[in-house]
């Protein structure tokens, strides 16, 4: 089948080398994220890059213990500047349109031969307070970004299509 390399090959990593990632390169990964698709457009977005040693181990201890996090020489918390418009559909859109944003980011950083992990495992009141987000907002996620020290052998346990497909009707 005929895929994008990035989203055939990329693995989650969790164990990252030293070596910080290059400016250029984090601000293509960051443009990734600002021209992603959100509903309506709103955007409501704000990703904080976190490179600073200190305040990354406070992130892993905010995300009870998870080396990597720690390890990981920049941190991506995408957060919401909205938590409050919902679409049509009755659904809040701001997860949403913020994990669009992770992803296209995500598969930037994959591009640029980096190796990535989501995390969603954290104290997100831990969180806003080393990061002084706002009461009223949320990290929803956090996108650790950095060379691969070595990846797991990924098994790509997955279900099969047949499992998880149908035709026009459940
Ligand atoms: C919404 C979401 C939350 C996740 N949270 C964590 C997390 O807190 N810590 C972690 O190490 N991995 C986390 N992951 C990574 C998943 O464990 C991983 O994507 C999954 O096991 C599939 O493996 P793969 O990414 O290598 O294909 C998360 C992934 C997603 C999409």
């Amino acid at each position: 089948m005929d895929l994008l390399p990035e989203i055939v090959n990329r693995v989650t990593v969790r164990h990252f080398e030293e070596r910080g990632i290059d400016p250029a390169c984090l601000d293509r990964i960051l443009e990734a994220g600002r021209i992603a698709p959100s509903a309506k457009n709103r955007q409501p977005w704000r990703f904080i890059i976190v490179q600073d040693e200190r305040k990354r181990k406070m992130f892993e201890q905010a995300s009870f213990g998870q080396e990597h996090v720690g390890q990981a020489p920049a941190i991506i918390a995408c957060c919401s500047t909205n938590i409050e418009y919902r679409m049509p559909n009755g659904q809040l859109s701001y997860p949403i349109d913020i994990s669009f944003a992770a992803t296209q980011m995500m598969f930037q950083a994959v591009h640029e031969g980096l190796g990535t992990c989501v995390v969603t495992t954290f104290d997100e009141a831990a969180l806003q307070e080393i990061l002084t987000v706002p009461y009223s907002m949320r990290v929803v996620m956090l996108l650790l970004l950095g060379y691969a020290a070595h990846t797991e052998p990924s098994f790509r346990e997955r279900l099969a299509l047949e499992r998880i497909i149908s035709y026009e009707h459940w």
